[in-house]
């Protein structure tokens, strides 16, 4: 942990190094201003000293390590947009995504479909689009209240024959608590039961408004069963995905978001990382949360071995030391050995706060029982 020499501690005192010397001797230490001093150390004499201690972020290592990544070669360029399929139990999330990757996905024209990758890149005749097919209302708000932002549109689908149901309405305040656009998929329009006009109009309630009523959402009927409106929502979506400009830097060390993770008897540790800057590759070694290690394998959402992957693509890869936490993100660096040293002084860090945490609910505790 953190280590100070005593001229760099007399400088944040705004003292003389002597002072700071004659301190030490009173606790018997002897040395020069040259001399390290660990942080309880240091601490003990500053306080002493009547100072107050302020620990600094003083994970040097891992400041270093950032600043020695290759970012490339600065200039962006257009990506694919990031969207989120939302939306109420059994209202066809699934089957939409289903239907878009059976239908646009070359890859899976040869059989074979992967089911572990919870990330689908297709391409259509306008422009590729990245689907989020995990990410449940849990996953969304852990990145969320982490800062992490992977998604760039969300596709709320409704079932025109049950309506607006109460996670189509959790779906909506995660959304717009992140702010990020509604795009609204009518689902199931081929029912004889079915209502659109009532799902836009319970959505009024929420602040989910067409363009027609004053509002930004785009409403887009369809049918995860016959396919009717689909090809117009991949091209709403991928029109929203033009007024947003997205951007990223493609060269570089890759940086990115693990999307989800388990632990594979057989391979190991194994991550679904969606890039969103640089390129990932075979070989480069990463930090990722806790864990670290060096790709041994990169695979597409079809199963194949790739080289590596750029912005917005999702890849499945193999090699990290344990499994990491969906919401991690995954930096590329260096040097592994440093990858290591700062994996585990996160985890050691993060052992400390949870001590602390528990610390404290036992003393709460202790005064509830008073
Ligand atoms: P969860 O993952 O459980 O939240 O459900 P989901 O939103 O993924 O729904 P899923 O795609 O599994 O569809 C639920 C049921 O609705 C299935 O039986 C589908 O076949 C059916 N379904 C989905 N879309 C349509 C549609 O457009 N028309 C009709 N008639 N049925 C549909
Ligand atoms: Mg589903």
């Amino acid at each position: 942990s953190g280590m100070i020499s005593v001229s760099d501690l007399a400088n944040k005192m705004a003292i003389k190094s002597s002072e700071v010397i004659k301190n030490m001797m009173n606790i018997g230490i002897i040395g020069t201003i040259n001399h390290i001093l660990d942080q309880d150390t240091a601490q003990l004499i500053a306080e002493e000293m009547g100072h107050k201690v302020i620990l600094q972020r003083e994970n040097v290592l891992e400041e270093m390590i950032m600043k020695d990544r290759d970012l490339g070669n600065n200039i962006s360029i257009l990506r694919a947009p990031v969207v989120t399929i939302m939306g109420h139990v059994d209202h066809g999330k699934t089957s939409l995504l289903d239907h878009i990757r059976s239908t646009k996905t070359a890859f899976y024209e040869a059989g074979g479909i992967t089911q572990n990758i919870g990330a689908y890149h297709v391409k259509t005749d306008l422009g590729s689009i990245t689907f989020l097919d995990t990410p449940g209302h849990s996953a969304f708000t852990a990145m969320r209240s982490r800062g992490v932002k992977i998604t760039d549109i969300v596709v709320l689908v409704v079932a025109a024959d049950d309506g607006v149901m109460p996670q189509t309405i959790e779906a909506i305040q995660h959304a717009q608590a992140a702010n990020v656009p509604v795009i609204v998929a009518i689902n199931k329009i081929d029912k004889i039961d079915s209502d659109a006009d009532k799902v836009k109009n319970d959505l009024m309630k929420y602040n989910i408004l067409s363009e027609e009523w004053g509002g930004d959402n785009i409403f887009v009927p369809i049918s995860a069963k016959t396919g009717k409106g689909i090809d117009k929502l991949l091209n709403v979506i991928l029109l929203q995905a033009e007024i947003l400009e997205l951007k990223a830097v493609p060269t570089g060390m890759a940086e990115g978001v693990v999307i989800e993770s388990f632990l594979d008897k057989g391979r190991g540790p194994i991550a679904t990382v969606l890039v969103q800057k640089g390129n990932l590759n075979k070989g480069d070694i990463i930090l990722c949360g806790f864990e670290y290690g060096r790709i041994k394998s990169l695979r597409n959402q079809s199963g194949d071995e790739v080289l590596s992957a750029g912005p917005s693509i999702p890849v499945e890869i193999l090699g990290l030391s344990k499994v990491p936490f969906s919401g991690d993100i995954v930096t590329v660096v260096r040097n592994e050995k440093k990858a290591r040293e700062v994996a585990s002084y996160r985890k050691e860090k993060s052992r400390e706060s949870k001590l602390l945490k528990q610390n404290k609910i036992n003393l709460d505790n202790m005064f509830d029982n008073i």
